[in-house]
Formats: structure tokens, sequence, C-alpha cells
């Protein structure tokens, strides 16, 4: 099945622990985007809950980065963080209820991504390049486990 959301050149903040975890997320997408062609509610919930999960860890994971690199954006960073776990976790109870919230949940999803990689995420990305290693960030990463599972298929 077609993929509806491409990792293009432009999403990379040219930190490979976060574009790989973009990456990831982009894969939680098109999984999401299967299992609503194949009318398949319970793939659905699933990709749903594992998609909130890795989502919410990133988050953790890019908060944690910031704070280290004592970026100054960090407060306004989180708080539209927040707001989009927000709204993960309103579709997630929608979903519950029986609710069919995947075409609205995509379309959520695909902006709200793309626009935050695009806009907030490479906000950060020269101030946490400059202040952390590699070596660094991986340590962040470590102190934050376990670390959900990525998206599978
Ligand atoms: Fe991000
Ligand atoms: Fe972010």
């Amino acid at each position: 099945m077609a993929d509806i959301l491409k990792w293009t050149a432009d999403l990379s903040i040219g930190i490979e622990l976060i574009d790989d975890q973009h990456r990831r997320i982009v894969e939680f997408i098109n999984r999401l985007n299967e299992a609503r062609e194949t009318a398949d509610k319970k793939a659905v919930g699933d990709v749903l809950a594992g998609l909130s999960d890795y989502t919410l860890s990133h988050f953790g994971f890019e908060e944690a980065a910031m704070k280290a690199a004592r970026f100054a954006g960090l407060a306004q960073h989180r708080r539209g963080h927040e707001r989009f776990a927000r709204q993960l976790a309103e579709f997630g109870h929608r979903y519950a209820l029986g609710e069919e919230v995947d075409a609205e949940l995509l379309d959520t999803l695909n902006k709200w991504l793309l626009n935050h990689i695009k806009r907030e995420d490479h906000e950060y990305m020269d101030v946490v390049k400059a202040a952390l290693s590699p070596q660094q960030l991986a340590q962040i990463l470590a102190d934050l486990a376990p670390w959900p599972a990525a998206a599978s298929g």
C-alpha cells in the first residue's frame, strides 16, 4: 500500500537520533493509514496507542535535550508538545467510545507533524547541535529508558 507521508530532506534537522525518531513517527502515520484503508478497527486502535506512546517519548527526549542545551525556547516548545499530546489523548478517548476518528486523526497528524518538524523543531537544532555531542544525546536518551517499540511492518 502506498505511504501517505514520505520522508523528505526538508524534514531533517541534522541530529541523527532525532531524525530517526521523526522517521519512525512518519512510519506510524503510514501504518495508521494502512489500518484505515483495510477498515481494521482494532489495528487503528493499536497503531494509535503505539503512536501516542512513541510520540510522547519523543517529546520527552527533545525536551530533555533542549534543557541540557539550555535552549531559550524550551517552555514555548513544550507548550506546543503539550497541546498536541492533549489532542492525541482526545482522539484516543473518542476512539475508545467507538467513534470513527481515523480520517480526522490522519489529517491532524499530517499537518501538525510536518509543521512542527519544519518550524519548531528546526528552531532548536543549531543550539542543540552546538551544545551537545552525539554521545551526550545518546546518554540523555539512555537516561529516559525504557523507550517504546517502533512501528512494525
Ligand atoms: Fe520532534
Ligand atoms: Fe518538538
